[in-house]
Parts: structure tokens; sequence; C-alpha cells
């Protein structure tokens, strides 16, 4: 990878991460195309363009990352640059199916979907990939490694689990943001100040994540190891589960899903 061009289309938040994790790892030549390119350049070292066809030139990756809504404008206007060898194209974009990009870049080449999720900023993302018909095995490889250098990765078997993967990580830091924010309310409300509160909550969240990850055993069997017969944390989870927190979030995530459907069809209306 360290060897490879890669191009990004779309130079905001997630591209701007992607590029701090890539430079870590030692890649150089990164290149990016962007409408407005000069805080990019500032902050990092690389070149930066306004146009696709100069850019492109002896491209080994191409990064799209871009909003969704101007992926079909976008990837129609960088046809008409390419040329062989067709470079690898990752696509970032919530929604976008692979069947639109590859109707709208119009030719058959090799194009890899990937989900990330906001911790990408932080160098702790979740990014989940699903390889089209023409990637080989080096070109797998090779998106596998671009996407790590944000944090972990995935591989999807069918394109359609995407919609389930935007519904868990891609919207999940929300959801864990929402917990955080009513476990922090809660704890105010028991008299503790906000500071103390904030923190509190935070490091719990971090440290119940960092134990699960690092064990073997399942969420499940952490959470019965640490609710005592009688004790205070049964109560409270009584009192959750009392509230249909599990059904909550079974329909929460349907509901994501079902709006990543939609969505996804109506990108693809172009
Ligand atoms: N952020 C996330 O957590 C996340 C998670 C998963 C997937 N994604 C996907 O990642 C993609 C990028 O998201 P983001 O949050 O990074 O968005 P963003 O910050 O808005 O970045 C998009 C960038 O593309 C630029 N741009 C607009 N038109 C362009 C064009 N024709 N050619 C080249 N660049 C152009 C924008 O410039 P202007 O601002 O001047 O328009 C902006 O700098 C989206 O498709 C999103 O679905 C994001």
């Amino acid at each position: 990878m360290k060897n490879s061009k890669i191009t990004f289309i779309g130079g905001g938040n997630m591209a701007s991460s992607l590029i701090g994790g890539l430079l870590e790892t030692g890649v150089t030549a990164i290149t990016v195309v962007d409408s407005n390119p000069k805080p990019l350049a500032a902050k990092f070292p690389i070149q930066c363009y306004t146009n696709y066809a100069e850019a492109l030139v002896d491209t080994d990756v191409v990064v799209l990352a871009v909003k969704p809504h101007i992926m079909p404008e976008v990837a129609k206007s960088i046809s008409a640059t390419l040329s062989e060898p067709l470079p690898l194209f990752i696509s970032i974009a919530a929604g976008i199916r692979l069947i639109d990009l590859s109707r709208w870049l119009g030719v058959d080449l090799a194009l890899v979907r990937a989900m990330p999720n906001t911790p990408a900023i932080v160098q702790s993302g979740a990014s989940a990939l699903f390889a089209g018909k023409y990637v080989n095995e080096a070109q797998k490889q090779l998106a596998e490694n671009i996407l790590r250098a944000v944090g972990l990765t995935i591989w999807l078997e069918d394109e359609e689990q995407m919609d389930a993967v935007t519904a868990l990580s891609g919207s999940g830091p929300a959801y864990f943001f929402l917990i955080m924010e009513a476990i922090e309310n809660a704890g105010i409300n028991l008299g503790l100040s906000k500071d103390v509160a904030r923190l509190l909550t935070l490091q719990t969240a971090f440290g119940a994540a960092k134990m699960a990850l690092e064990s073997q055993d399942d969420a499940a069997t952490l959470r019965a190891r640490v609710t005592s017969k009688g004790g205070t944390t049964e109560q409270a989870i009584n009192t959750l589960q009392a509230g249909n927190l599990e059904s909550l979030f079974d329909q929460a995530l349907k509901a994501a899903q079902q709006r990543a459907v939609n969505l996804a069809i109506q990108f693809g209306e172009d």
C-alpha cells in the first residue's frame, strides 16, 4: 500500500480522517480533489486539485468521499477522464449501491463499497466492506488496508447487509451518545455535578467497551457477572427491561435499516 497512489474525491470530514490515518501508516502519494482543497492542503503534506483529470493520472485507488446525492454527477464526470489501467474504486458514500455506481462510471471496473463510522476521526472506526465482482485479492487487501488506517474492518458477503450495517455501526455512535447523555442527566438528577457525572459516564462507557472487546465472553455474560442478586445493578437492569429497552433497540435498528433501503432506492434513481 505504501507505494500506491491514492486519490480522494471529496476532501471533507471522512476523507480527512482517512488521510490522517494513511499518512501515519507511511503512505505518501495522496491526492485530493475538492471544491475548496485549501484547508486540507494546509493540514496535510498532500497534493490538492479542483479538477479530476489531473488528479487521476497514474492513480491506483480512487476513494469516492463526496456526499451521496452528488455521486451520480461526480461519477459521470470522472468516467470521462478514465484511462487504462483502470484504478480500484472505493466508495464510502452511504446508501450508494455498486450497481448504480457502476452504471454512472460507465465501465466494468473493480469497485469496493465501504461503510465507515464517525469514530474514524479518532482512529477507532468500524468499517464494513463489500467487494464487487471485478475486485481481485490484491485489490481487496489494498481496500482493507486503507480502511484499517482508521479502525477495524470487516468484509460482508452480501451487499444488502450494508443496510443493516448502516443501521448498526453507521448510525450506532449516535445511539451510544444518546445513552451517555441519558446516564449523565440521570447522575445530575441524583445530585452529582455536571462535570463529575460527565467524566464518570464517559470513562464507564469507554471501560465497558474496552472490557467487552478484550474479553472472550459475550455482553450478556459480562452483564450477568456484574449483576449480583439483590444488588444495585439488578435494580437498574430490571427497570430498563421493564421499559422494554431491547425491543426499543430492535425497532430503532429496523427503522434505520428501512431508511437506508429507501435512500439507496432514491439515490439510485438518477
Ligand atoms: N461522516 C461520517 O461519519 C460518514 C460515515 C460513513 C460514510 N460517510 C460518507 O462519506 C462521504 C463523505 O462524508 P463527509 O462527512 O466527509 O462529508 P463532507 O465533510 O461534506 O465532505 C464532502 C466533501 O466533498 C466536497 N465536494 C463537493 N462537491 C464536490 C465535487 N463535485 N468534487 C469533489 N469534491 C466535492 C465538499 O466540498 P463543499 O463542502 O465545498 O461542498 C466536501 O469538502 C459521504 O458520502 C457519507 O455518506 C460519512
